[in-house]
């Protein structure tokens, strides 16, 4: 429950020093801003200006208070702005109240800055953190300061009731959670709302201080009664908010907070770390020459990969994949194959489990061998420039099937699977890189071991589709049995397990070259040897 802006700063920041950012991890949880553990409540009321908080021995960290002006129009939010109630203590009447940390070097310059919005409680980690983004944002924003608005409160406490309250209207509620030890006693709230919204409950939830754990977990007050002039002598109690509670409510039935009130959705601060475009990736971008893409790729490959279909139009990402297909091998190496599976799909996984059925229990799930391990296979196998058909058997989200087009040289590259869920979304993303130039690409959903055409393939790549062992002999022998004079079969999941069809009917083997890269076919073998051989046969 933690947002991020942008405002305004008033001074410049300067270049921070290493030694006082390692220094300022430690000095800011000395600091002393009303600090409840590892937390910093914000609120005005204890609120002392201008005032050093902490002082080291290259960096001191001060704060005090500013307004935003008129209302939060000066801030620009990341994402989402906070809703209403985050920012409450500020308003079109009121300007927004902010505290702002500073971290300033031994010479009196501003390094880091952090506005806090007031009435909230922050963890010392959060904080730490966005003073590094204004630390690293230095050169790209140097007039800006970071924001960040929290939505979490402290906990409540109870105490004696004493009256007159200083400002605000009284009314009485009280918890009905069955386990709490205050159960049906009333207490005194101070509230800033009317009872007729109190009663038709609406407005504020009140979290209940007598309940166990974090405010979340606490009931919510119940509306008893406006506060009347009975009510000194019965109500022994009142609540005391550190700061005022904020979120509204959207049920008047009892319960925990999070039952009864509007919550947020958590924000993890750290996704705005992302580290900075890198120089070659701004290089590409200015010139919008593919080896100056290459070269960016080189340094991040699956972070720039992730980025190749936001980057691109599908028809320049196409033009992209052709102008791999030309490059020569060695070309191909230094994640190419990384940042391509990434552009295929961005959150690449390398596993999608689907449900165990009679099936499954002798069929691998989906498992991805690695993308560069894929151009090593290809190479080690001879594959790497043929100019044939590529099939892969089990070919599940499709990504083999595409690195075998963006990474090999074949005319057509076909993809078999099984699972029609996975089959499902390579098609789907299949669709989403669609060219105008229609990839030469089909994902076929079926059973490899009743499949009729592997006689069309010069290229027969899989990666242990199936664990019974009799299953994995039974597709060997249909496959030999099909394919062309000249074509190749082979499965990754053991080493040189390849077989080779000569133009007498004949099977060669393949085995590792001591200095090369790449297999050498000369091994005379039957297909039962190899069977036997690479254990499918037991
Ligand atoms: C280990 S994954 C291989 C993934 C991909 N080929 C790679 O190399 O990254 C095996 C895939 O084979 C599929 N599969 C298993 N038995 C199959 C069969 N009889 N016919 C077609 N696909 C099958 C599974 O559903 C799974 O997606
Ligand atoms: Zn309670």
């Amino acid at each position: 429950m933690l947002w991020l802006g942008w405002r305004e700063a008033s001074t410049l920041l300067a270049s921070a020093t290493s030694r006082a950012m390692a220094e300022l991890q430690g000095l800011i949880s000395s600091s002393e801003l009303n600090t409840l553990g590892n937390e910093w409540l914000i609120g005005r009321h204890l609120h002392q200006s201008s005032a050093i908080r902490a002082q080291g021995k290259w960096c001191s960290i001060s704060s005090e208070t500013l307004f935003a002006e008129g209302d939060d129009e000066s801030i620009s939010w990341v994402g989402s702005p906070p809703p209403g109630d985050a920012l409450a203590a500020g308003n079109t009447n009121k300007r927004l109240p902010l505290t702002q940390v500073t971290v300033r070097n031994s010479a009196g310059k501003t390094i880091a800055a952090v506005c806090l919005v007031e009435q909230a409680l922050y963890a010392i980690e959060d904080v730490y953190l966005a003073l590094r983004i204004s630390v690293e944002s230095h050169h790209s924003r140097p007039n800006s300061v970071p924001v960040l608005a929290s939505a979490r409160r402290p906990l409540p406490t109870l105490e004696r009731a004493h009256h007159p309250f200083p400002n605000g209207t009284l009314a009485v509620f009280r918890c009905e959670s069955p386990v709490c030890r205050s159960h049906g006693d009333e207490v005194l709230v101070q509230v800033n709302q009317n009872t007729e919204t109190l009663r038709r409950g609406l407005g504020v939830a009140y979290p209940c201080p007598s309940c166990n754990g974090e405010w979340q977990a606490r009931w919510a007050l119940s509306f008893v009664r406006a506060f009347g002039p009975m009510d000194t002598h019965r109500v022994a109690h009142s609540v005391r908010y550190r700061v005022m509670p904020t979120r509204t409510r959207r049920t008047i039935v009892p319960g925990p907070m999070t039952m009864v009130e509007k919550g947020y959705t958590t924000v993890d601060l750290r996704r705005w770390l992302e580290p900075p475009l890198s120089s070659k990736l701004i290089r590409y971008l200015n010139s919008r020459r593919l080896p100056n893409l290459l070269a960016a790729i080189g340094e991040d490959p699956q972070r720039i990969g992730g980025l190749l279909p936001g980057l691109l139009t599908n028809d320049h990402f196409r033009t992209f994949v052709d102008f791999t297909r030309r490059l020569n091998p060695k070309a191909k190496r230094g994640g190419v194959a990384t940042a391509l599976a990434h552009g295929w799909y961005p959150r690449r996984a390398s596993v999608y489990r689907v449900e165990f059925g009679q099936e499954q229990d002798s069929h691998h799930q989906y498992i991805a061998l690695s993308p560069e391990s894929f151009l090593d296979k290809l190479e080690f196998y001879g594959a790497l420039n043929n100019k044939g058909r590529f099939l892969d058997i089990g070919s599940g989200i499709g990504e083999k099937v595409f690195l075998a087009y963006a990474l090999g040289r074949f005319v057509q590259c076909d993809g078999l699977e099984y699972d029609p869920r996975t089959s499902a979304i390579a098609s789907f993303l299949l669709q989403q890189i669609a060219a105008y130039d229609p990839y030469p690409i089909r994902l076929l959903q079926g059973d490899a071991l009743t499949f009729e055409h592997y006689g069309s393939y010069s290229v027969i790549y899989m990666f242990r589709p199936m664990h019974d062992p009799i299953a994995m002999a039974s597709l060997f022998r249909r496959i030999a049995k099909q394919m062309q004079p000249g074509a190749i079969v082979f499965d990754v999941h053991q080493e040189a397990c390849g077989l080779k069809k000569m133009d007498d009917g004949t099977f060669v083997t393949v085995r590792p070259h001591l200095n090369r890269r790449k297999g050498v076919w000369d091994r005379k073998t039957t297909l039962e040897d190899f069977i036997a051989k690479h254990g499918f046969s037991q």
